[in-house]
Parts: C-alpha cells; structure tokens; sequence
C-alpha cells in the first residue's frame, strides 16, 4: 500500500436515475431491480463490490427506489414458507441476498442532476475516506470481480483510478475518454480525461466504464455544480482537477462488461450470463441456435414448457 492512502471500504452506489431508455418497464421499477439471471442489476454490483472488501455500501436513492433497498432486507414469511416447502436451494439463493446489519447507508438525490451530482450526495457518508463508486448497470462478467482488480492495483498505486476499455472510434461520445501519459499494458497514467468527445477530437480510445476509485477532494470539485456534457453535473469533470495532484490511473481489467443500462446491452448480458448457467446453459445455446435458424424447433412437453 502506498503509505499516504488510506485502504477503500466504502463503496456508493448511485441509483436515483429514471432509467428512461427502459421506459415503460423504469416507469414504476427502478432499472437497477430489473434482473440478469436470477439476481437484479443491484445485486450483481453489490456482490462484485463485497468481494473487493468493501465493508459500507452507500445507496444514492430518490423517488421510487425504495424497492433497492427492500431487495436486500430479511423476508420472514418468504423464508419460513421455503423452509416448510424443503426449498433449501431457494433458501440459500434468498439468504444470500441479505445485507449484514449495519452495513446499509441510504441517502437521497432529490433531483437526477447528473452522476456527479449524485456522488456528491453521498459525501456526508462518505467523509474524509477513499471510495468506490459502482454504476450497477455496467454488469463485468470476469473471473475476478472487476472492483477487486481495482482495489489490488489502488494498493500499490494510490490515488484515483478508473476502469477502462478500448472502444470503436464512433462509439467514444458515449464515454469519458483517457488523455494516456504512460502506459505499462495494464494501468495507464491519466494526463487528462475529456466527457463524450466527437470521434475525430478524443485524444484516445480508452474509455472509462462504471467503476472507480477515488479520493474524498473529488467533493471539493463536485461542489462547484459545473454543468457538463448534457446539461448534466458530470463526474469527469470533477475528476480531470484531481489530474496533477493526485495519482490518477486507468486500469485495463480483465473481464467482459456489458452496458445493461442500454436495451441491447441489457439482452446480450441476459444472454451470455444464460450461456454459462449451470442449469440452463445447454438450453440457451440450444435456443439461440434454433431463434437463429440453424437448429430445429424445441419440441413442447404435453404441459406446454419446453
Ligand atoms: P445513466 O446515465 O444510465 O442514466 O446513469 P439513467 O437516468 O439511469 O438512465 P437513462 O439514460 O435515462 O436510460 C448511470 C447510473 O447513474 C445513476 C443511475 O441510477 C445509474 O445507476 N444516476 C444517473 C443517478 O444516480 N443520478 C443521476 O442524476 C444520473
């Protein structure tokens, strides 16, 4: 650990945007609760981030979110009417979606201002601490979590750090970009950070997905309610100040990650997470074959499932 940063045990969760390319589904249900497999968006993030060490998880809510942090609460009469059914697979699977007492912290965004506007709401919570920020509809299918990677990489470099992927060229205005200092294959020295650069302007490729690890001066910035990329307060923004005066690196991880918070995103993560379902995988291939035409119809059973 590089001695003058502290180790990452805090980790926030902003969750109060509308979700708005899902409507009509967000209309009443967070995007964050809409499932991949059998856990919700939320929970994958919290899983990926427990298994990095984190300890506190900080949910930015606002209106109609309350159903987040329901998702993590003990169900008595669920678990007493799966314990008297036998259910003890069910049991387990519900058992491991419970939140340790304690370890909850919700706070508000009154208005979706942008994602720099709500991580500046957790700032009360977060204090004078380095943190995890986790977007849970960036979903990282890796064979370590990406969050961990992260925190390892943070133990020896300290400072701030981001995850990063290669992207198309045409696809860079939908990113934060890296201005690249130096670049050893797997971390990146971050010279500058631009928000959703036109293609023939972003000084690279390397794109910032939803992880981060940051220093508690990030606020500092974030007060300013500099309007960014949008009209909204952006997070890049605040974190190109910390250029210069704090570390600041890109990690390349290691994993897949799909943008769940897009419609096509969101279906290829339910896809390919199918895929490798122990239960279902040999199924779902079987089904892209056959939606894809290459395969015979699946023949119905006499109760109409498949
Ligand atoms: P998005 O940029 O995907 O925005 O947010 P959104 O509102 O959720 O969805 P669309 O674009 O309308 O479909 C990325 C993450 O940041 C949170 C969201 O809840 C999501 O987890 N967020 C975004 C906030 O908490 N507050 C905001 O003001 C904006």
């Amino acid at each position: 650990m590089t001695s003058s940063f502290k180790p990452v045990r805090k980790a926030v969760f902003p969750v109060a945007g509308l979700g708005t390319r899902f409507l009509p589904a967000t209309k009443v249900l967070p995007k964050e609760m809409l499932p991949i497999g059998d856990r919700p968006l939320i929970q994958h993030a919290w899983e990926e981030a427990r298994d990095a060490g984190i300890e506190e998880f900080l949910f930015v809510t606002g209106r109609h979110k309350n159903m987040l942090e329901e998702h993590f609460d003990y169900q008595p009469e669920l678990m007493d009417t799966l314990e008297a059914r036998g259910k003890k697979d069910l049991l387990e699977k519900v058992r491991g979606s419970e939140m340790p007492a304690g370890k909850l912290f919700l706070t508000r965004q009154p208005r979706p201002l942008g994602l720099g506007h709500a991580v500046w709401c957790a700032r009360e919570l977060v204090g004078n601490d380095p943190f995890a920020v986790i977007l849970p509809d960036d979903v990282i299918m890796a064979p370590k979590g990406c969050l961990k990677q992260m925190v390892e990489a943070y133990n020896d470099l300290g400072g701030n750090m981001v995850a990063v992927m290669d992207v198309p060229r045409q696809d860079v205005a939908k990113y934060g970009v890296l201005d690249i200092g130096a670049d050893n294959g797997k971390t990146v020295s971050v010279k500058g950070l631009v928000e959703k650069p036109e293609p023939a302007k972003a000084p690279s490729t390397l794109s910032i997905i939803g992880r981060y690890i940051l220093q508690p001066e990030i606020f500092g910035h974030l007060a300013a309610f500099e309007k960014g990329a949008g009209g909204e307060i952006q997070i890049t923004d605040a974190m190109s100040k910390l250029i210069g005066k704090q570390p600041f690196h890109g990690l390349r991880f290691e994993g897949t990650r799909y943008d769940c918070g897009s419609r096509l995103g969101f279906l290829e993560a339910n896809i390919a997470f199918g895929l490798i379902d122990s239960e279902l995988g040999g199924d779902v291939r079987h089904m892209i074959d056959r939606l894809s035409g290459s395969a015979a119809p699946l023949k119905r059973s006499a109760k109409g499932s498949t």
